[in-house]
């Protein structure tokens, strides 16, 4: 599959989808507490995204996923399923966000903090943040995936934390996953040149162990092997004439 670059009119289409996705977690936001099950997260923002956002949760159904978001607690990578499980003070879980609207895609998470979470969570935390923001400030014509690539594994391996190699971050727009696959590690003066038009998201997972991750039965479930602490972060991000816009930031939660 070619990059495709986005025309005007599909750019602002990408704003509106990247827009209703962040607004989806700031909704969620307060629901997040000790004692709700990621089955109810999950159904307020199904109700949400369809009702108020007239939009489409991309997970539901895709490639056979059964819920609307993913949520990912804890050793979690990504990819959780929502349950009946029952979050309690001292979780960390990632709510990864997905709509379509109008046919376009905006796709984002974040971490989120159950009650009160330990110091080294907190850590993780900030450092799967600031790879994120690492990698998207990083973005302009001219520059390469592997230079994005390779600051954010530099970044994370200094903090003494580790990426997982399986999952990568995507082109997006029409589809949910588009190429280029942006691998979150990587040799400067590699891969794909950026141009202006291109849309990808960027999504760091950072093990705060070692970096190798497992599939759970469930066939979705990606958690650590050393069940160490994950975390992830992600962006839609618009290649622009001189850098980036990201299509999926919140007013209140600027980058
Ligand atoms: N939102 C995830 C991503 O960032 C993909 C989830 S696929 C699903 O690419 F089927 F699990 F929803
Ligand atoms: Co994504
Ligand atoms: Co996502």
């Amino acid at each position: 599959m070619a990059i495709t670059l986005k025309t005007a009119e599909e750019i602002e289409k990408m704003r509106v989808a990247g827009r209703l996705a962040a607004d989806v977690l700031k909704m969620i936001e307060p629901h997040v507490v000790p004692g709700v099950t990621t089955n109810e997260l999950d159904r307020i923002c199904h109700d949400y995204i369809v009702n108020e956002q007239q939009a489409i949760p991309a997970p539901l159904n895709y490639r056979g996923f059964p819920k609307s978001i993913c949520t990912s607690v804890n050793h979690q990578v990504c990819h959780g399923i929502p349950s009946d499980k029952v979050l309690k003070s001292g979780d960390v879980i990632n709510i990864d966000i997905t709509v379509i609207k109008d046919g376009y895609h905006g796709d984002t998470s974040r971490m989120f903090a159950v009650g009160k979470i330990k110091p080294h969570a907190q850590r993780l935390n900030q450092v799967a943040y600031d790879c994120m923001k690492i990698g998207i400030e990083m973005i302009k014509p001219g520059v390469r995936l592997g230079d994005i690539g390779a600051a954010i594994q530099q970044y994370a391996e200094k903090n003494h934390c580790s990426i997982v190699r399986e999952y990568c971050g995507h082109g997006i727009g029409k589809n949910f996953h588009e190429d280029p696959q942006v691998l979150h590690y990587g040799k400067p003066g590699t891969g794909v040149e950026l141009k202006p038009g291109m849309i990808f998201t960027i999504e760091p997972m950072v093990n705060l162990g070692k970096r190798q991750v497992r599939l759970l039965p469930d066939d979705w479930t990606v958690v650590t092997r050393d069940r160490s602490l994950s975390a992830q972060w992600e962006h839609t991000n618009l290649v622009t004439e001189d850098g980036f816009e990201v299509l999926t930031e919140h007013p209140d939660w600027p980058l």
